[in-house]
């Protein structure tokens, strides 16, 4: 319970509280990061928005509020009273461990602490407009149209090196290469010049690891430092080539590192730590979540044949699938933030300083929201996707995910109208809380199971890898 508000009493026979805040424990009448969650948090999401729609719980980062309900997960990323400025209490003491000796915790991740407090995603304005501005100018929709045919065949290569007539992994086949391939190519990082090496995306995965542990170990803290210190070391040493290439006189690449360069260059990105920042956030942002989407979303859609199906008999439907799929399971499950203000919620006072937990992932399965919220239906029109956030802080890189699934989806589709899962389906989780995914799938050719009604597919044209809407907008 938050500091000095405990409740004062729980009924023992239901666990409902008589006073005070809710404890999620209580609620749900067992622990609420159990194994069980991890496969599958909807039934725990659905006992939350009913019975708990705000409530405390000491198995995230030490102690935080849930929020489950659609209107007060908007109501956290939207309004200014609810920071984005929280990673202090979270790296610096990020297990009991580390909690057992505190000063010892601070200093061992004061590097992990001073770099990555600088990513916009945990700044509040003025310093977040500032930074986002720049960031928002350096995403171009004029990019997003050069890239899509290399997207496409980005894709259609490493598709065609799959033998699916025999079972495969899609998730190391496509789903976490192609990603990190394409976020490199967005910001302009040079394979040929070493820029983009493979270690980047075991660092990105350290730091998924520690991000996405509720109640990370110190060990976990140590390691995530590690590799966030590394990928800065590697941007460090491409910035600094960059930089001297324009010094020199070389001609801009007129990609988003440059672009980025320019705007350090001209003071609304202040300094190397905070260009630093942004570089090994965009990278990592835009892999570890891109991945779950392609695969979780074709596990889903492969276990929903009938949905498959209709894809099929119509691609147009594409755009609105990913969006469904993005609401049906969400690749991001949660975000958090810090009460900048004491303010009241359903009645709880929530103190300055409190941790408050938006479960994304609980909200679009909110039925006051959305109709049968637990049914796949990619003819729904859900509107914006929650599972890129709302608000100031809304991600920057929704439209290239949109189109980049697209194109996976649209090939995968046409390529291999018979995919099914690899009898028995018993799907590899990460047992990241936050980043909802899969480290194995397997598929292959074959016959689909009859339990669709389906004429014949493919009657209208694939939208292609195009930009959805108008450019980096979800
Ligand atoms: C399935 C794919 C993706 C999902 C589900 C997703 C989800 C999200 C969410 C929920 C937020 C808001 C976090 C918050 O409010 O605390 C966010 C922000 C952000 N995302 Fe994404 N994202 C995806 C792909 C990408 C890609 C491809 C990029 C990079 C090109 C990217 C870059 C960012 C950045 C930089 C922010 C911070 C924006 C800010 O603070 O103003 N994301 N994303």
């Amino acid at each position: 319970m938050p500091n000095g508000r405990r409740a004062t009493a729980f009924q023992a026979s239901t666990g409902a509280p008589i006073d005070g805040p809710v404890d999620a424990r209580a609620a749900l009448g067992h622990s609420m990061l159990d194994d069980d969650f991890l496969r599958d948090p909807y039934p725990t999401y659905r006992v939350l928005r009913d019975a708990a729609p705000l409530a405390w719980s000491d198995e995230f980062f030490g102690g935080a509020w849930l929020v489950s309900r659609h209107a007060d997960v908007e109501l956290v990323l939207r309004d200014a009273r609810f920071s984005a400025q929280r990673t202090g209490g979270w790296v610096m003491r990020p297990s009991d461990e580390v909690r057992t000796d505190h000063r010892e915790g601070r200093s061992e991740l004061k590097g992990f602490q001073r770099l990555f407090a600088r990513a916009m995603i945990f700044l509040d304005a003025p310093d977040h407009t500032r930074v986002r501005q720049a960031m928002s100018a350096a995403f171009r929709p004029a990019d997003l149209q050069r890239l899509a045919p290399r997207i496409e065949q980005a894709v259609a290569r490493r598709l065609a090196a799959v033998d699916s007539a025999v079972p495969f992994d899609f998730v190391s086949a496509l789903a976490r290469p192609l990603p990190a391939q394409v976020i490199g190519l967005l910001m302009g990082l040079d394979e040929a010049e070493g820029d983009a090496p493979a270690d980047l995306v075991a660092w990105s995965d350290e730091l998924a690891d520690f991000i996405g542990a509720p109640a990370p170990s110190r060990a976990q803290a140590l390691s995530a430092q590690t590799a966030l210190l590394a990928m800065a070391r590697h941007f460090d040493v491409v910035l600094a080539r960059r930089r001297a290439a324009l010094a020199g006189g070389a001609e801009s690449r007129d990609d988003v590192i440059d672009r980025l360069l320019q705007a350090e260059r001209e003071g609304q990105i202040r300094g190397s730590a905070e260009l630093l920042a942004q570089c090994v956030m965009l990278l990592f942002a835009g892999h570890e979540t891109t991945r779950h989407l392609l695969a979780n979303g074709l596990r889903t859609l492969l276990l929903h044949t009938d949905q498959w199906r209709l894809l099929q008999r119509n691609r147009a439907l594409l755009p609105g699938a990913v969006r469904e799929l993005l609401r049906h399971d969400s690749p991001v499950q949660y975000t958090g933030r810090r009460v900048a203000s004491d303010m009241l919620l359903h009645g709880q006072v929530l103190r300055r300083g409190d941790l408050v937990v938006a479960l994304i992932g609980a909200a679009n399965r909110d039925p006051a929201r959305h109709e049968r919220p637990d049914e796949l239906d990619i003819t729904r029109r859900p509107g914006p996707p929650l599972a890129f956030g709302q608000g100031p802080h809304v991600c920057i890189g929704a439209a290239l995910t949109l189109m980049e699934a697209q194109a996976v989806f649209a090939q995968v589709l046409e390529r291999w109208p018979d995919l099914a899962l690899s009898a028995p389906e018993s799907p590899h989780w990460t047992g990241n809380a936050l980043y909802r995914g899969l480290t194995k799938l397997s598929v292959q050719r074959g016959e689909l199971p009859a339990n669709d009604q389906t004429a014949a597919p493919t009657l209208t044209p694939t939208p292609s890898a195009r930009p959805p809407d108008a450019a980096c907008k979800p």
